[in-house]
């Protein structure tokens, strides 16, 4: 059913109490925007998607300006001309091996200001958020007092994706946080299995064959360092429910929102999905401690627009996770059943340099998003404030290698 609780008498009361503001009519280069908590957002089983308002405890308390406060800059995106266009080339590279030429449509939009570090800081805990219940005490409290109306998949037994909607006032601009494996982040709780076996598939060099002891996720190891390409393609497209419920989440959020320039955050797996998606529908991401995703965007076959500089990356050298260095048999990824073996990302990459410039040791422990908020982007980074910058400087990562010891081809069985 599609979003069941969206008559609720919650709307009537948020426009009760933001008449008055007035949004700047077209956002120039750089402005400041402010969001509200909407909706939070999840998914059930038969990977469907639930949109669920959200209300506030103290109503008197919306009465204040919204509190969650982001700079925007005008960025340059690629849409494509039209979404049946692009699920056709998608297909046809997939069972055909036919590549075409896919028309993009470039547009600026408002997006991110990612040079500055309060919106950085801003949308980690709105990413950071979305692990948690707004009464919560890890709830980071932007002055909303909210409340879940009908947490639908946020019981603890639910599994999969999950987070929130922001939106500004007016609803030109919407943001969309996406939550990532919870295993990382408090030891565990019932959507590990599920996002484990997603992880395995997207981020690993060969369905998880990490050694003989391992249970593949797909069957397309071919014998010592052997993968059959086609095999793991077909696998990720088949049996990964990543993408597509990621792509009815995007869908179903365009539908409520016709008018909204749409942005996307998240952290861990829930960033890798969060670009997956920038990269199809041309919506500004900035994405936290992900592993490398480029891989599984190649395997998923996304037609790949002419520039990514609408996809920012934000992760630290003391986290294994991005850094690709959680591998082997004993690695404390391997020990959890993890193989998290990609290292490239899509877009452009802010990269902290925690090991240099903090003495930081690398553990997986680092990969928190608390961690990142806390000791990282809440207090002035000096390295970058020497060259005159709030953060360190976006650069894509050129001449990235991953996977090197394996070869990919077409093997026999
Ligand atoms: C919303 O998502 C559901 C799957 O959960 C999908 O069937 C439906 O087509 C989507 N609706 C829109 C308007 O995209
Ligand atoms: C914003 O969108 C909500 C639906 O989520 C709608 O109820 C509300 O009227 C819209 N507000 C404006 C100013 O368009
Ligand atoms: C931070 O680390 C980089 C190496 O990544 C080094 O070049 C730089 O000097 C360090 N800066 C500070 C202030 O420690």
């Amino acid at each position: 059913m599609l979003l069941p609780f969206f008559s609720s008498v919650v709307f009537p009361v948020f426009s009760l109490f933001f008449p008055e503001y007035t949004p700047s009519s077209s956002p120039s280069a750089r402005s400041e925007l402010h969001f509200e908590l909407r909706h939070s957002h999840a998914v059930t089983s038969a990977a469907h998607v639930y949109f669920s308002n959200v209300g506030r405890s103290n109503p008197l308390r919306a009465e204040r300006q919204p509190a969650f406060t982001l700079r925007s800059k005008d960025i340059k995106t690629y849409k494509p001309l039209s979404a049946a266009a692009y699920v056709d080339a998608r297909k046809r590279s997939i069972y055909r091996a036919e590549s075409e030429v896919l028309h993009w449509d470039e547009e600026e939009v408002p997006g991110p200001d990612v040079e500055s570090r309060e919106s950085l800081l801003m949308l980690a805990r709105m990413t950071s958020n979305a692990y948690n219940e707004p009464d919560s005490k890890e709830w980071y409290d932007l002055e909303g007092n909210y409340i879940l109306n009908d947490p639908i998949g946020w019981k603890p037994d639910a599994d999969g994706f999950r987070g929130y909607v922001f939106a500004t006032p007016d609803n030109s601009t919407v943001i969309l946080s996406i939550k990532g494996t919870s295993a990382w982040v408090s030891g565990g709780g019932p959507t590990t299995t599920k996002d484990k076996i997603n992880d395995n598939l997207l981020f690993s060099c060969c369905c998880a064959r990490v050694d003989w002891t391992w249970t593949t996720v797909c069957d397309c190891h071919r014998g010592g360092w052997k993968c059959d390409q086609e095999c793991v393609e077909q696998s990720l497209v088949d049996d990964s429910l990543f993408y597509p419920i990621g792509t009815n989440l995007y869908n179903n959020l365009t539908y409520m929102y016709p008018n909204a320039n749409i942005w996307l955050t998240g952290h861990s797996l829930g960033g890798a999905l969060a670009s997956l998606l920038g990269v199809t529908f041309g919506a500004p991401v900035v994405a936290f401690e992900s592993p490398g995703e480029k891989m599984a965007a190649q395997r998923l076959h996304l037609p790949s627009p002419p520039s990514l500089q609408h996809i920012t990356h934000v992760y630290h050298t003391a986290d294994p996770i991005p850094m690709g260095t959680c591998t082997g048999v004993l690695s404390s990824c391997a020990i959890g059943g993890f193989a998290l073996e990609s290292s490239c990302h899509l877009g452009k990459v802010i990269r902290y340099d925690t090991v240099s410039n903090l003495s930081w040791s690398v553990n997986f422990r680092t990969h928190s998003i608390v961690r990142v908020i806390e000791d990282i982007l809440s207090v002035p980074w000096a390295p970058a404030m020497l060259e005159g910058r709030e953060v360190p400087e976006a650069r894509p990562q050129d001449d990235c290698v991953e996977c090197y010891r394996w070869e990919y081809g077409n093997f026999t069985k």
